[in-house]
């Protein structure tokens, strides 16, 4: 399997912090935010990585990472022109995913306390087209919610929906496949301008070809104010996955 990490948009919602740098260069704890997915793919047995990159100081990721020997990892980066939405970023990597199955990990997301290889060895292994991790939040409508019907199974998500149908969350790791190039573009910008991860995930639910985990390790994002403080706290408290 191949890694995708997305280190794009603008950030804005961290401002001052991130009017001259880049937001997965602040410190999580102890290490630059950009650490932290690098983990979890690492985590994974991933070790071929494309780091998209966008907004400010993008050079000063590719000095912090650079061949990403480091880190026992092959990464390559690609440019994305304005923050249109995580699904347009994703469509960036098509070359370098080729053929394989591969993981996207938000550049923003901390996963602590559980390494995701059986996850993944799972969905590249299964019939399944599409895959993501949910996660119980206490303020689900910053986030894509999931909804279920009455026998329990997930119908759908919902991008930051004003009035969240449930407290789940999709995290920022996906599972997909070549095939989810064809299907971001078909899709179109949503309200607020972007192409929706959360598009291309309900576009596989109907299909019956979404593989869903509930995550039973601690997560946070950490691209407000206070979900960066949350994120420094949950680093220090919490052993990063084994590997
Ligand atoms: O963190 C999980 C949530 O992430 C999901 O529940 C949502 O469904 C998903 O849309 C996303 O929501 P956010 O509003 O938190 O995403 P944000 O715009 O903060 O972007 C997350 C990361 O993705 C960010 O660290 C950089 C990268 N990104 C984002 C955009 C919009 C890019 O690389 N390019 C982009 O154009």
């Amino acid at each position: 399997m191949k890694g995708l990490i997305l280190a794009g948009g603008t950030a804005s919602r961290l401002n001052p912090l991130t009017l001259v740098t880049n937001k997965h260069l602040l410190p999580v704890y102890d290490r630059p935010m950009i650490y932290y997915p690098i983990d979890t793919l690492r985590g994974m047995g991933i070790r071929e990585v494309m780091v998209i990159l966008g907004g400010r100081s993008i050079g000063d990721i590719v000095e912090l990472l650079a061949d990403g020997a480091d880190f026992g990892l092959d990464l390559t980066y690609r440019y994305q022109r304005g923050a249109l939405g995580i699904a347009h970023a994703i469509g960036l990597a098509r070359e370098f995913v080729g053929d394989d199955a591969f993981c996207v990990v938000l550049g923003d997301n901390v996963l602590q306390g559980l390494a995701l290889q059986e996850v993944a060895e799972a969905f590249e292994a299964g019939p399944y087209d599409a895959g993501t991790m949910l996660y119980q939040v206490p303020d689900p409508e910053r986030f894509g919610v999931a909804e279920f019907d009455a026998a329990g199974a997930l119908v759908g998500f919902e991008e930051k929906p004003a009035r969240p149908k449930s407290n789940r969350i999709p995290i920022g790791v996906y599972f997909l496949r070549p095939d989810a190039f064809d299907v971001i573009s078909t899709l179109t910008p949503s309200g607020r301008g972007e192409f929706e991860i959360t598009d291309v995930l309900n576009h596989y639910i109907p299909l019956g070809r979404l593989f869903w985990h509930e995550y039973a390790g601690t997560w946070t994002d950490a691209g407000t104010v206070e979900s960066l403080l949350h994120a420094s706290t949950l680093a220090a408290n919490h052993p990063a996955a084994p590997e």
